[in-house]
């Protein structure tokens, strides 16, 4: 198949629906072979009983295109380990991994147990943190070797770890985390020649299917815009050898738009030489404040 990714291979985790098999189907469309890897676990991470990854690789291979599933766990070492080692078995290379697989257990922070804190962290910090170890030691070996990859990661954060979200403290915080190893993973690989970056998508999908019940487009435009598959193009130029030079960004991307996020970065800044008081530190602080942008409003508050 030609495309923008004829030739590549392309994991993409959490690919058995909503957004992942958008980008599985996408990627695919676009000329790579994809491992669609999907443990298929319920909207709060029980595993249930279906594999959905089985039927994004027939839909991918009743288009033409070529892909094979992967049902492990990628926030185990061994799941994450074996993400990769199916890219090099079934087609002897990887050049892009979209971290994507996630679920959620929204609380209040008061009713938030450890167990909900624990396992929306497992999923989404570990959950990128393994399969990005693993692609990028397969990666660095492959520099080492004198072949430098033309290599992507995509990792998917969410405006909840951008801004906030109320009700979503465990989720927040992962999503969070996730843009800073983003940036950690960009300084540190680009010499290997991988390009790291995010995405903070917004589409209807199980997880989010009571938040975008409508399609939110024109009346009569036939755009639906909070399909999952208005994300996956910039996910796909992301994964794609045609980003050269794009790495430790964060996009926002719902529907038609495309945003890049600035992130943190110093604002009005005071220095006495000198260590302050209480007071003074207060004082001036209010007056910095004054001068700052206000922050955007937690989504929900
Ligand atoms: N839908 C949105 O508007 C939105 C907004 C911001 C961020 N996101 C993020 O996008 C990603 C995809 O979400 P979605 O809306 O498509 O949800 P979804 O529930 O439709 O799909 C997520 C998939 O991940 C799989 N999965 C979960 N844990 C896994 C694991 N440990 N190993 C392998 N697979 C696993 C699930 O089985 C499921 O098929 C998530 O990281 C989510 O947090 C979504």
């Amino acid at each position: 198949m030609s495309g923008i990714c004829a030739g590549r291979v392309v994991a993409v985790t959490g690919a058995g629906r909503g957004l992942g098999r958008a980008h599985a189907l996408a990627f695919a469309a676009e000329g790579a072979r994809v491992v669609v890897n999907d443990l298929g676990v319920g909207l709060d991470g029980v595993p249930g009983p279906d594999s959905p990854a089985r039927g994004v690789v027939d839909e991918i291979r009743a288009a033409g295109g070529e892909a094979v599933a992967h049902g492990a766990d990628i926030a185990t070492d061994a799941g994450a380990a074996s993400l990769v080692a199916t890219a090099l078995d079934a087609y002897g290379r990887l050049d892009t991994l979209v971290n994507n697989a996630g679920f959620l257990r929204d609380r209040m922070l008061v009713n938030l147990g450890e167990d909900d804190w624990d396992a929306v962290m497992r999923v989404h910090l570990k959950g990128h943190f393994l399969p990005l170890r693993h692609a990028a030691a397969h990666w660095r070996a492959e520099a080492k070797a004198g072949r430098t990859p033309v290599a992507r990661i995509v990792n998917t954060s969410s405006g909840a770890g951008l801004l906030g979200s109320v009700g979503q403290g465990n989720y927040s915080a992962a999503k969070a985390g996730i843009v800073g190893l983003t940036l950690v993973a960009a300084a540190e690989l680009a010499r290997y020649g991988v390009q790291v970056n995010a995405v903070a998508p917004a589409a209807r999908t199980r997880m989010t299917e009571r938040t975008f019940a409508t399609t939110m487009a024109a009346p009569g435009s036939g755009f639906d815009a909070m399909a999952p598959e208005n994300v996956s193009p910039l996910v796909v130029w992301l994964g794609s050898a045609a980003s050269t030079g794009v790495t430790g960004r964060v996009f926002e991307t719902e529907g038609g738009r495309i945003t890049v996020m600035e992130g943190w970065r110093p604002g009005p800044t005071a220095d006495k030489g000198a260590r302050w008081t209480p007071a003074e530190a207060g004082g001036t602080t209010l007056k910095l404040l004054a001068e700052a942008e206000p922050p955007g409003a937690a989504y929900g508050a």
